[in-house]
């Protein structure tokens, strides 16, 4: 398995530009199943999950290509296979996002559940009971959730749990079905407000994305489009918290402030100095070490449950002592291990994280578990004394376009290692 090098004790100076958003190109992608012809989608970010999302779109008998501006071509209007297999949707879950699509366009389909995930049990339940309130026939067997329809009929939708991906199935369920839809308690999250803007550039008719009631009004058919997805806000994050913990500067240019409010609130509270721009955010600590900030982790404008590895790996190494507390997921703190092998003083107690600043971290061997912790271990390697070697990577890859290159491009020492021995 591939793994990453990091020699710490070199503070981040230089600029990047933010990929395009993988929480918005993912469910925009599947999204064109709706379409009665071809769709150019552009600032697709290059990573595993759209890997994956193009395989998973190919096999379904959509056609998919690349143009010489790097932009995705997809056209869904030969689909001819309602399948999402295991095979594909063991690897990423958001592969459940063409449940509502294709219910929607082909009143059918058949979706692999998608396993367990090192992060929490992270059940569908809510997508499943909002496809039925608009009528589907659901039957879960064989370890596939099995969706009919003849035409889904408009519904109003209390969902009683905030989920990002259920309310963006039911938002994409909706858009055919006839007469209204109402989903109240929805996500807020900027990439479900990228989705009902990619939707409405198809044809869709969607009041209120971004706030806890969306309303879709059904129309019979949707066309092809052009669209540019949305800046990667947690990409962003990640890099300005790489700026913070090493007491450097770090720009990110071609990025949304305005989709980072809570994280910028947490930087400045930390003692980065910002500067915020209408597409950029450059923070620069001038050589301070960052202060300890509490964190609560809730859906969106709150604190985002995807920077909380970072944060938790920025308070290890701060002046000061503070907690961490994780309410969107029961199981996210498996990077607090690893931060702890490399000399972390952090303290579990259920969903809270009791994180004591150390003078010093010290390289070691690591181990990736999910997404977002393995992007925290390559942030303590930055600052920990000596080597670092962060093994399976493959979980980064998932998520981050290029990491060690856009690091490296900050000043960071940081190289890929092909393959290492077995673990
Ligand atoms: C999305 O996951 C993101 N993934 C996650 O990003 C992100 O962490 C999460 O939202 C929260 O912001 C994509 O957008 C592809 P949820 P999602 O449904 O939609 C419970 C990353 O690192 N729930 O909002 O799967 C669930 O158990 C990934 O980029 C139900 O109970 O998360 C959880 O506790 C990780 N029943 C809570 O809601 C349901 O039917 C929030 O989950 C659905 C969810």
């Amino acid at each position: 398995m591939a793994a990453i090098v990091v020699e710490g004790g070199h503070p981040l100076d230089g600029d990047i530009h933010a990929s395009g958003a993988k929480n918005a190109v993912l469910p925009i992608l599947m999204a064109c199943i709706l379409a009665d012809g071809p769709c150019e989608i552009s600032n697709v970010p290059y990573l595993q999950d759209v890997t994956t999302t193009n395989e998973l779109l190919g096999q379904m008998g959509v056609e998919l290509g690349i143009n010489e501006k790097m932009h995705v071509l997809v056209d869904a209007t030969a689909l001819n296979n309602h399948c999402a297999p295991y095979e594909l949707v063991k690897t990423m879950r958001a592969s459940i996002l063409v449940l509502g699509p294709l219910v929607a366009r082909h009143g059918q389909a058949r979706v692999s559940l998608p396993g367990g995930c090192a992060i929490g049990s992270r059940p569908v339940n809510l997508h499943l009971m909002g496809l039925e309130a608009m009528g589907a026939r659901i039957e879960v067997r064989d370890g596939y959730i099995h969706a009919r329809a003849d035409r889904l009929k408009g519904a109003r939708i209390v969902l009683d749990t905030v989920t990002v991906t259920g309310t963006e199935n039911l938002m994409m369920a909706a858009v055919l079905a006839k007469g209204t839809t109402v989903i109240e308690n929805a996500a807020m999250e900027p990439e479900v407000v990228d989705l009902a803007r990619f939707l409405q550039s198809m044809g869709a008719r969607i009041e209120g994305a971004g706030t806890s009631t969306i309303t879709i009004e059904g129309v019979d058919e949707l066309h092809g489009t052009e669209y540019a997805v949305l800046p990667d806000r947690i990409e962003t994050g990640t890099f300005l918290v790489a700026g913070a913990m090493t007491g450097g500067r770090v720009r990110v240019n071609a990025t949304r402030p305005d989709t980072l409010e809570a994280v910028l609130g947490k930087l400045h509270e930390a003692g980065a100095e910002l500067e915020i721009g209408e597409n950029f955010i450059e923070l620069n600590m001038h050589g301070r070490r960052p202060r300890a900030v509490d964190i609560a982790t809730a859906p969106f404008p709150a604190f985002p449950t995807d920077m909380q590895a970072q944060f938790t790996a920025l308070n290890a190494i701060a002046e000061g002592a503070a907690q961490v507390v994780e309410n969107v997921f029961e199981n996210r703190f498996m990077h607090v291990q690893e931060l702890m092998r490399l000399g972390a003083d952090i303290r579990l107690n259920g969903n809270t994280a009791m994180v004591r600043g150390v003078d010093k971290l010290y390289g070691a061997p690591l181990m990736a578990t999910d997404l977002r912790a393995s992007a925290s271990l390559v942030l303590a390697g930055l600052v920990a004394e000596g080597e670092t070697v962060i093994d399976r990577v493959y979980h980064i890859d998932r998520g981050y376009e290029c990491i060690e290159e856009k690091l490296a491009q900050l000043g960071a020492r940081i190289r890929r290692l092909p393959t290492t021995r077995a673990a």
